[in-house]
């Protein structure tokens, strides 16, 4: 199954996601593209280390969110890519696109939703106070962080913990918990009923 990640930043989730295909724990998912909106992302750097093609695409020049949309799904098409992986891309999709890929775009949010929703989930939780936070991978739907939830675990907030070492923390759930729940939708082991995703076995 061909996937497409998309990136804004860092790209430690594409990273992981590499390195699980690379020991073949995607199962039969493969990265065939990585989408970047920004041309500085590191990420970029990690796609083209693994032989990763890359499509950067700025905002710049489009008239719409859709105009921009549907330039990438031109491309996800020529790659028939099968599956969206969202890993810290920095831009709200159209409903177009989200349509369009319907019950295959998947993202990962630093908190457990429906708590802390939005770009800060990990420093809302922290400064919140709240003993427990963690992460979420979910379908993405129009609105952001609502989908279906696939799989969350949870992390513990100590005395001991700053940010900085929450971050960390979280960012180690992460890099388990997406290449399992890529796994999983690859195996088509996922099933949506309403909100609730149950997982075969
Ligand atoms: C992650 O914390 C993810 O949960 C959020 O954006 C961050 C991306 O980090 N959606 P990276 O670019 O994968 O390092």
């Amino acid at each position: 199954m061909n996937i497409a990640v998309f990136v804004s930043g860092n790209g430690t989730n594409l990273q992981a996601l590499i390195d699980a295909e690379k020991k073949g724990a995607l199962d039969a998912g493969k990265i065939v593209l990585v989408v970047s909106n920004n041309p500085k992302a590191v990420a970029l750097k990690r796609a083209h280390k693994a032989g990763i093609t890359a499509f950067v695409l700025t905002e710049q020049g489009f008239a719409s969110r859709k105009a921009y949309d549907r330039k990438i799904i031109t491309r996800l098409k020529e790659q028939n890519v099968e599956l969206i992986v969202l890993a810290g891309f920095m831009r709200i999709l159209s409903g177009y696109f989200i349509e369009e890929y319907k019950g295959r775009i998947l993202n990962i949010h630093p908190a457990l939703l429906p708590s802390f929703k939005g770009r800060d989930g990990i420093k809302d939780a922290f400064e919140y106070g709240v003993k427990k936070t963690g992460v979420t991978v979910h379908f993405v739907e129009k609105e952001p962080d609502t989908g279906p939830i696939i799989l969350q675990e949870s992390v513990d907030i100590t005395e001991a913990d700053t940010l900085e070492s929450l971050e960390k923390k979280i960012h180690a759930a992460e890099h388990k918990l997406y290449p399992e729940a890529v796994r999983i939708f690859v195996q088509a082991r996922l099933k949506v009923q309403g909100r609730k995703v149950r997982i075969l076995t």
